[in-house]
């Protein structure tokens, strides 16, 4: 039978379909095998973060060297713990785009030749569909349903009207969340990623520093984080020429703040405006906590049901690929294996 045809008997009933999962697009090299698009079976993660520490963010030279020297037994790690051997598996799955172009190359190559050597079809995949269904890994989600991407590229708001149709209602017209948490914490000689680092020192804050918010058009669902940035640069630099000790936590307070109020201001408006019937918080950011408690209570209040994954789930996994690979699988949506890395990849394009 053809290589996409699904009368494989290990392919027979979707609900037990094996999914390997591939994620390289940054510096985490993850594989994961999934039973039937909810059922972790392994999460192997290997992450770079001690290597690009030193150069205070993301080399891409060296995190697709090092993807190519922990690939395969990241891989074997996943197929071993799963319980399966990899001739079980029904499909690969592998990230597509968005991310590093060299990168997503080495997830990509390892996919298409285990989707070649074992005959079973192939599915390029979106990393944000990923953040999103990390979700659907420990809950059952209701449509429509908003998720707030916040991760170290993104910052999304995304409508999902029914199971995988996303629509970008609003994302950052400069900085990702994260980024700006990393260039705020790389200006306060913190270690890189800087977002817990912050995290840490604002929870931890007496007082707060009050920084401007930007909330753009009144009826914009849109993001900017850079002129908050810019601000937080301005009080560093007026201390230091003043020659004051600057209160590190409490500009780290300050900014965090209002980050917060402005990504949770906009959330719940758009839930309510577009009837959704769930929030969902994805993406690494999502591990911070005062936005956990703010976006909590507030949901609590408004009487919206808010999903957050466990923290492993939030920032990049393969078994999240997995989830949003199988939203395919079931529709018998492949890819063909002239498929190539996406670093632009759109999310509303990859829609079912
Ligand atoms: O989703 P992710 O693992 O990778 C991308 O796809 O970008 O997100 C990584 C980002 C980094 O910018 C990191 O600083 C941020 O998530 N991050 C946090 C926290 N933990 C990770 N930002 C704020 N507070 C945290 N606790
Ligand atoms: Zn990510």
């Amino acid at each position: 039978m053809s290589i996409h045809g699904l009368d494989k008997e290990k392919l027979l009933a979707h609900e037990d379909a094996l999914i390997l999962a591939i994620e390289t697009s940054c510096d985490e090299t993850s594989a994961s095998v999934i039973r039937g698009g909810k059922h972790i079976l392994s999460n192997v993660v290997s992450s770079q973060i001690e290597i690009h520490e030193r150069f205070g963010g993301v080399v891409p030279e060296i995190a697709s060297r090092k993807h190519v020297e922990t690939i395969t037994l990241i891989i074997e790690q996943a197929v071993e713990q799963s319980g399966y051997k990899l001739t079980d598996m029904s499909a690969i799955a592998v990230t597509q785009g968005p991310g590093l172009v060299g990168a997503l190359l080495v997830g990509i190559v390892a996919a298409k030749s285990l989707s070649l050597a074992l005959d079973i079809p192939l599915i390029g995949t979106h990393h944000i569909a990923g953040h999103i269904y990390a979700n659907e890994l420990v809950h059952e989600l209701e449509y429509p349903c908003m998720a707030l991407v916040v991760s170290g590229g993104h910052t999304e708001l995304v409508l999902l009207e029914s199971e995988g149709n996303f629509q970008v209602i609003g994302r950052t017209r400069d900085d990702a969340v994260g980024e700006a948490y990393d260039k705020v914490a790389r200006a306060l000689h913190l270690p890189y990623p800087g977002g817990p680092h912050i995290d840490r020192i604002a929870v931890e804050a007496e007082s707060s520093i009050t920084l401007p918010r930007a909330w753009l058009e009144a009826d914009s669902y849109d993001f900017s984080f850079s002129g908050l940035k810019s601000a937080v640069l301005s009080v560093i630099n007026q201390s230091r020429m003043k020659g004051l000790v600057l209160d590190e936590g409490a500009l780290a307070r300050g900014f965090q703040e209002s980050v917060i109020e402005v990504l949770v201001t906009k959330a719940l408006r758009s839930v309510k405006h577009y009837g959704a019937k769930q929030l969902l918080l994805c993406g690494g950011v999502a591990a911070n906590r005062g936005l956990r408690a703010a976006l909590t209570e507030r949901c609590n209040v408004e009487g919206i049901s808010l999903l957050i994954p466990p923290g492993t789930l939030c920032t990049d996994n393969a078994a999240m690929i997995g989830a949003a690979a199988h939203l395919k699988l079931k529709r018998r949506i492949f890819t063909n294996l002239d498929m190539k890395a996406d670093p632009g990849l759109s999310l509303e394009q990859w829609s079912i």
